[in-house]
């Protein structure tokens, strides 16, 4: 199996966002594309048998999602997080990012608070700013290089009058921290005490390393009355985000209902025939696969620290404990936002996340995904150790 992930894979031309857009992104098309959060790995064999049976039927009509689809969430779920979902609780979406919206949408009126802990992904940002609703920022903190809530800070966002909606990112990206039970536990008071919903966005929960401690769905701490919503997706477990396609958990009938009314007002319930095909098999045979996988990212992960620490001076990195990103201090590198980013590009040849775009506590940052071969990762810190000895500034 490691030489499975191991096989270079051509990507170009394939309309990927990470390899296909590199040229309107970066202004040059030859970066090592070690940016947007997809791997550089096929996906499970079961994903791509099922989607090419899909295709041989030459049908692509109106499609509705079958039973089998939920059953197999409820089955992943549950002997992967011992989480018991109820067939009832489940709404499809059209994915995460879609359900971020839909929750600002229908839990925090315009101009009202949403809550979330930068540095983190951009849409959950974008999500509150494009809906008209007001970011609310509880940084995370760093101490000794490890980021945790700052919890003290998090309740006095809570407790703000306009308060009313938490974003939750569990794992996190980009910081890859996946949350202990205590902190959750913490989050799930703070949230009930001030009538706050959660929307706990676990799209990364299954891509935890094997030395690392396990991933606690949130709603698996949580009792039926509190105000939460789970999204899952098994498009980064099994590396077919493209397909576009996730779920909600939401235990509370009219938080279900008010999730629904903002799809419905959109049309954005249609289901796909492709996503369906694929997602169901990843949940119901992609197990063996993603154990492999965790055992490789695991080897990339080591490589990569240890490369860093031996050889990028002015660089640090801290283990994630979950995802395939990578979150590089640069900021002994000396160099501001747009130093960094002209660095990396255009000396060093790495596309990277810079990390200002997650937050202003990102700024000295650049997020790496280390989700492709390793000789791709060889090549990578080969090329910024190169630009490192012969910078010139
Ligand atoms: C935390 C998080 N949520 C959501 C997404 C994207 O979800 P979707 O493609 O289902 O909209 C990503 C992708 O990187 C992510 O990291």
């Amino acid at each position: 199996m490691p030489d499975f992930f191991d096989r270079p894979l051509q990507r170009e031309n394939t309309c990927s966002v990470k390899f296909d857009a590199r040229k309107a992104v970066f202004g040059r098309e030859d970066v090592v594309p070690l940016w947007v959060a997809d791997m550089d790995f096929p996906a499970p064999e079961a994903v791509t048998q099922a989607l090419a049976e899909r295709a041989r039927h030459p049908v692509y009509g109106y499609t509705l999602f079958p039973e089998s689809l939920y059953g197999s969430i409820i089955d992943w779920f549950k002997s992967h997080h011992d989480w018991t979902i109820e067939r009832d609780w489940l709404l499809m979406a059209p994915g995460v990012v879609p359900s971020l919206h839909a929750a600002a949408l229908a839990f925090a009126g315009e101009g009202e608070g949403v809550i979330i802990q930068p540095p983190v992904y951009p849409p959950f940002f974008s999500s509150i700013q494009k809906t008209g609703r007001l970011v609310i920022e509880n940084p995370l903190e760093q101490v000794n290089g490890r980021y945790q809530m700052n919890l003290g800070h998090l309740e006095a966002c809570a407790a703000r009058d306009d308060a009313r909606v938490l974003l939750l990112c569990s794992p996190h990206n980009p910081v890859g921290r996946v949350w202990s039970e205590s902190e959750l536990r913490a989050v799930l008071s703070i949230a009930r005490q001030h009538n706050l919903m959660v929307l706990s966005d676990e799209i990364h929960c299954d891509l935890i390393y094997p030395d690392k401690p396990a991933h606690h769905v949130l709603a698996r701490l949580a009792g039926q009355d509190d105000a939460l919503v789970t999204a899952v997706a098994p498009s980064k477990t099994f590396n077919m985000p493209g397909l576009g396609l996730s779920a909600l958990v939401v235990a509370n009938r009219s938080h279900r209902k008010a999730l629904k009314e903002v799809f419905d007002a959109m049309h954005m319930s249609q289901c796909n025939p492709f996503s369906i095909a694929g997602f169901e098999a990843g949940y119901r045979h992609g197990g063996p696969w993603l154990e492999q996988l965790m055992a490789y990212l695991q080897g990339n992960r080591d490589y990569v620290i240890d490369y860093v620490r031996q050889h990028l001076p002015g660089i640090a990195v801290t283990e994630p404990e979950g995802t395939y990103l990578l979150w590089l201090d640069c900021r002994s590198l000396g160099m501001d936002d747009s130093g960094l980013k002209h660095f990396f590009v255009h000396q060093a040849g790495i596309g990277l996340n810079p990390g200002n775009t997650f937050g202003e506590p990102g700024s000295g940052f650049m997020r790496m995904n280390i989700g492709c071969p390793r000789r791709t990762l060889e090549t990578a810190l080969e090329q910024i150790r190169q630009a490192m000895s012969t910078r010139t500034d």
